[in-house]
């Protein structure tokens, strides 16, 4: 067990150490991830598929084998107004629990959209105006996706508009005005602007929305517009890609604090927050050092824990090719738990496939249990997490535990993906106990997964 050298509390990188490659975690997996499939034909989409709806610099790194990929100068630049972030140690928290284990936390907040989120958004923005689109068109759950594309495309002088999850629309009203003050447009989904949106509204005319269905709408927009690409916040090989700065400046940070972590922790939605930390240190996992991965999620939408292997498509409406991941199926709709970014039936191919292959573990947790520990987190060591990072915090403090009923010491890191400043109506929610736990049960799993019948079937 590595000795901690110190007992600071902040671990800080310089602008010059910002990493100048993301890691692209394809080139060392054992099993590669299955591809993509085109719905019609059944064989794997190429390059030409994805060209109306992405810019061929991003197909390129959805498709790259190389390990690493050079992150361009304007990237760089963007970056630096919040990067390296801090990665710090948890001592206070570690205290008040009596713990012998040590936990770190990176700290992705500082972001002026305040998540990890921008990370990709940038980037993407970057390529698009690149190869001169002018419009983007993405969906939003929670809003920190939203509000970071918002924040890029301002950024590269690009339009944008938001197709946000219309639960979270009306829980979290101000992410709305953050993505309005970032000169987007936005509007709750299902709206009546695309066809998608207006086959829900008339089944369900009361529909909290999904991330599924806000996809659906985002990939029309696109589709029918010239000027306009398509922007996925999480899932995308490209998306997580971009994340693993987090992971790498961690790497060097855990460095500095003289400590390397036997546990890795990160809440999973799409799963680009969790790749983003822990792929780097996968890269070490793979090259035979000894680390515990664990993906958190909810047990509201417990794509990891409960959901089959299977191609699936991305969205409700069956508008994106057929992806090989972990789903519970297009047509579940998850119950309006306030973590509203962990609210996606499907994860990554590439975290489903590290599954698999047993590197990554996860494990799911009640809405209540979840706030409990985001409470106790910001009590001691002062950061509001949103509900989304609680879910790692929630993680962490387990292990922590689990590790002292064994006798043991643990090096615990986890991601704290985003602030939650703009959850306080959650938050409230807690204090006055009207949190509903949602445990699925099975029936509902079954009916979600019916949807898959006839679809390609993994190899
Ligand atoms: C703060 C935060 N963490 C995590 C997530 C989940 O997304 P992902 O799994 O892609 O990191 C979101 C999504 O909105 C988020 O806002």
């Amino acid at each position: 067990m590595a000795q901690v050298k110190t007992d600071q509390t902040k671990f800080l990188l310089s602008e010059s150490e910002l990493p100048r490659r993301w890691y692209n975690i394809r080139a060392d997996m054992p099993s590669p991830a299955q591809p993509v499939l085109h719905p019609g034909t059944g064989e794997p989409v190429g390059p030409d598929d994805l060209a109306p709806l992405f810019p061929m610099e991003l197909i390129l790194q959805e498709v790259s084998e190389e390990a690493e990929v050079a992150i361009p100068d304007e990237i760089l630049d963007i970056y630096s107004l919040w990067r390296p972030t801090p990665l710090y140690r948890a001592r206070r928290l570690e205290h008040a629990l009596g713990t012998r284990s040590r936990i770190f936390y990176k700290y992705e907040g500082v972001s002026p959209p305040g998540s990890h989120k921008p990370n990709t958004a940038v980037a993407q923005a970057f390529y698009n105006a690149k190869e001169g689109r002018t419009r983007l068109s993405t969906e939003t759950g929670a809003g920190q996706w939203g509000s970071a594309l918002a924040f890029a495309c301002t950024l590269f002088g690009l339009e944008c508009k938001v197709y946000m999850v219309r639960i979270s629309y009306e829980q979290k009203p101000f992410r709305r005005s953050l993505i309005q003050a970032w000169g987007a447009t936005i509007v709750p989904s299902p709206s009546d602007e695309t066809q998608s949106g207006r086959a829900v509204l008339e089944e369900h005319p009361d529909s909290p929305g999904s991330l599924g269905i806000a996809i659906s709408e985002a990939v029309e927009d696109a589709a029918g517009r010239e000027d306009t690409a398509y922007s996925l916040g999480s899932v995308l090989n490209h998306v997580l890609l971009h994340q693993t700065v987090i992971g790498q400046e961690a790497l060097a940070q855990m460095e500095q604090a003289g400590a390397f972590p036997d546990v890795v922790i990160g809440c999973v939605g799409g799963g680009s927050n969790f790749a983003g930390l822990a792929f780097p240190f996968l890269r070490e996992k793979i090259a035979g050092r000894e680390i515990d991965v664990l993906a958190c999620e909810p047990t509201a939408c417990p794509t990891l824990t409960r959901g089959l292997f299977a191609y699936d498509f991305g969205d409700t409406s069956k508008l994106t090719p057929l992806v090989p991941m972990h789903t519970l199926g297009h047509d579940f709709i998850p119950e309006p738990i306030h973590a509203g970014g962990l609210r996606y039936h499907g994860v990554a191919p590439l975290i489903s496939q590290l599954v698999l292959d047993g590197l990554v573990r996860a494990e799911a947790y009640l809405q209540n249990d979840v706030f409990g520990s985001a409470v106790e987190f910001a009590r001691h060591e002062g950061i509001i997490p949103a509900p989304e990072a609680a879910h790692a915090i929630h993680g962490a403090l387990l292990s922590a535990r689990a590790a002292d009923e064994a006798g043991e010491e643990r090096t615990i890191l986890f991601n704290l993906s985003g602030h939650g400043h703009f959850d306080m109506a959650a938050y409230d929610n807690y204090f006055a106990g009207r949190l509903e736990d949602v445990a699925l049960d099975e029936a509902e799993i079954q009916r979600a997964q019916a949807a898959l019948e006839g679809l390609p079937t993994p190899a």
